[in-house]
């Protein structure tokens, strides 16, 4: 349907086909609209800056936001699998690449990074997410705002960038999208805010609020969190948006009355920016002649907006150069980087040897499912930007490597047993895809149950009954219930979704042209009932020690520990560790370890440091990440490895929103994941 506004002769071909025009030119010419999203070319974004700036009354430039949240025509890794590569510089590179890609496009603005701490697998933006653990959440958090934003965002390669969602969006209730938060203000500050703080300490441009209500207010309509918490105690200086449509929902959520409440609600709240609900442009006048709010309440709102047109440079050059994108899109040193990205971030979770093939002894390799041959399927949520004309899916890789194809089944397309049959005929070995589909994952798509799929099921049954091995890859958004692939095959890698070049980093591992090092950040649960699961909970009076202990914490139907925890991710070789020593310091307790390849091949250890504090007057969880470090060890070689622990890292926040640091007994856990029983004590 047409809207006001001008179109061009191509515009207007298209739309005779039926597409929908949603034109806002003349708000724009009018002054109405401040900022867009959903436009990502140079020419059309040029344009409407050209509206707002040459035909508008006070020609100012439009902020255009964009969700960039793994990549734009070079899509890296979803964020959720990015995590698992331990690598702060990475997280940096990755987002300096896709901040050069967007604002080449026109981009000054992007929606990412999002920094939900995300404890539920049910949740399907727990894809989006950097797993379940706070420490690195921080320091990821840190480095995107270096990467997008740099230190001028007047950079035509910078961007600003939005820490999201503020706050605790990760916790709704039974991993339902939208769904209410309910919690203490200690374990907020405990687990979901420290992020946040890292990323406003970083000089994170924007802040976006979440849509989901905290004990009962929406976040925002919430003074609490976003005047006396975001602006007065973390010091945040600059742009607050709402969510899409966040501040009109306040009226589903019982919490404003109406559209012209929410609106006024909202500004008390400190929200700067309206997304999508038109509460402000609707109603803000309308507020003012009922001196309901004060001009400088909406001043404020404006001031910050401006601020930062100002700091990216708008006033000086609105316009991008339409020949830029072009130029830099997926050029080499981008595709690299993200092949780089994939082969860091892949994790293997099972190996019974079959891995890295050996092409002497696999003579007639197969590879079946539907997740391997898509491109879509290498992309996952919120990529909407990626060039598929670079991308290399795992069928196009393995064909390379003289692999053969049958699809045989999908996650939704039922298992073809003739095809299957005819297929598997004279292979000797399998490469099987299992998971979800990039559509599963991401916004409003949370799923009660997160096994596999039937089609998937019955795929495991024909391959275990046909006793050729089988080596299990997954393609999924979340963590996922596979104790199946656990039990039944040889070997099972997390590929998750790796972006463009997710055929060429998977071929390498499996052909053991990369020896893959990639950890967990999140449990995979036995089952989707067990969800929320997660590596750094509470001990409980009655801790289960094993899958029948009576009396104690567990489901009589489910399992003690996860199929697969925190931390986890195996290599080619084998890593030990010895000599853990602690030196209690002024500030710090110094932790050294010696780690030795005792296996056959080099490879990385991503070493990682845990505590746990025995005893304190709020209990504490049974593990808590505070360090880890990437080694390069090559085989027979060891190295001393040392985190410094500062006594401040042992601290928690007490009913009364204290940060407080008790004395007390506490183990440190030193391993290559979350289940590392090495440890040492000290008393502090
Ligand atoms: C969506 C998401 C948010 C995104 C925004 C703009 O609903 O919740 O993460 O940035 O709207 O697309």
């Amino acid at each position: 349907m047409l809207e006001s506004g001008r179109i061009t002769l191509k515009e207007y071909e298209s739309a005779q086909k039926g597409d929908i025009f949603d034109r806002n030119e003349d708000e724009i010419r009018a002054g109405r609209i401040g900022s867009m999203l959903g436009v990502a070319e140079p020419e059309k974004i040029n344009r409407l800056q050209r509206i707002a700036v040459e035909e508008s009354r006070l020609h100012i430039p439009l902020l255009i936001g964009c969700d960039v949240i793994h990549g734009f025509n070079t899509v890296f890794p979803t964020p959720l699998a990015e995590s698992c590569c331990f690598d702060d510089e990475l997280f940096e590179q990755t987002a300096t690449v896709s901040a050069k890609e967007a604002r080449a496009a026109g981009i000054n603005w992007i929606f990412a990074p999002m920094i939900d701490i995300s404890r539920d697998a049910r949740w399907g933006r727990i894809a989006e997410s950097m797993g379940q653990d706070t420490f690195l959440a921080q320091r990821y958090a840190e480095r995107k705002v270096k990467g997008y934003q740099g230190d001028d965002l007047s950079s035509k390669e910078k961007i600003a960038c939005c820490a999201k969602h503020f706050l605790a969006y990760g916790a709704c209730e039974g991993g339902k999208d939208y769904n209410s938060v309910d919690m203490s203000f200690s374990k907020l500050y405990d687990v979901y805010l420290p992020p946040f703080k890292n990323a406003i300490d970083a000089g994170v441009a924007s802040v976006m609020t979440s849509f989901n209500d905290i004990n009962g207010v929406p976040v925002t309509t919430n003074k609490r969190l976003l005047k006396s918490l975001l602006r007065e105690d973390l010091g945040f200086e600059g742009v607050v948006v709402s969510d899409a449509s966040a501040i009109e929902e306040t009226v589903n959520h019982g919490y404003s009355a109406n559209s012209l409440e929410a609106a006024k609600n909202a500004l008390d709240a400190g929200v700067d920016v309206d997304m999508i609900s038109r509460s402000y442009i609707d109603f803000l006048e309308e507020l003012l002649k009922q001196k309901r709010i004060k001009i400088e309440d909406i001043d404020n709102a404006v001031r910050n907006v401006l601020r930062l047109k100002i700091a990216l440079g708008l006033f000086d050059n609105p316009y991008c150069d339409e020949k830029e994108l072009a130029a830099i899109s997926c050029k080499k040193e981008h595709l690299n980087l993200a092949k780089k990205s994939a082969l860091h971030s892949t994790v293997l979770l099972k190996n019974n040897g079959v891995l890295p093939i050996n092409k002497n002894k696999f003579k007639n390799i197969l590879l079946i499912g539907e997740l391997g041959a898509k491109i879509s399927e290498n992309y996952g949520c919120w990529a909407f930007y990626g060039k598929d004309e670079y991308a290399v899916t795992l069928k196009s890789a393995l064909e390379k490597e003289g692999v053969n194809y049958a699809e045989c089944y999908g996650v939704k397309k039922d298992f073809d047993e003739q095809e299957f049959k005819a297929a598997a005929a004279n292979a000797d070995l399998i490469i099987a895809t299992f998971g979800e589909n990039s559509s599963m994952s991401g916004e409003a798509h949370s799923y009660a149950d997160i096994s596999l799929s039937k089609p998937q099921k019955k795929a495991v049954r024909y391959l275990k009954n046909s006793k050729i091995p089988f080596i299990s890859v997954l393609y999924n958004g979340r963590p996922m219930c596979i104790p199946e692939l656990d039990e039944d095959s040889d070997a099972v890698i997390e590929a998750w979704q790796l972006g463009t070049k997710a055929g060429e980093a998977l071929a390498d591992i499996i052909f053991g042209r990369f020896n893959p090092y990639g950890k967990l950040t999140t449990n995979f649960p036995y089952k989707s009932g067990e969800c929320p699961s997660y590596y750094n909970h509470m001990s409980t009076g009655r801790p289960a020690s094993s899958n029948s202990a009576p009396w104690t914490s567990k489901y009589d139907d489910g399992r003690v520990k996860p199929v697969y925890s925190f931390g986890q991710g195996l290599s080619y070789t084998d890593f030990e560790y010895s000599n853990l020593k602690l030196e209690k310091q002024k500030n710090f307790v110094k932790v050294s370890v010696k780690v030795a390849n005792v296996g056959k091949v080099d490879g990385h250890e991503t070493v990682q440091l845990y505590i746990h504090d025995k005893f304190a007057s709020k209990v504490r969880p049974v593990r808590e990440l505070k360090g880890y470090k990437k080694v390069f060890l090559k085989r027979g070689e060891s190295k001393k490895i040392e985190f410094d622990l500062p006594y401040d890292n042992l601290g928690f926040y007490n009913e009364n929103l204290e940060y407080v640091v008790e004395k007390g007994e506490f183990e440190v856990f030193v391993g290559t994941d979350s289940l590392c029983t090495y440890k040492a004590e000290f008393t502090l």
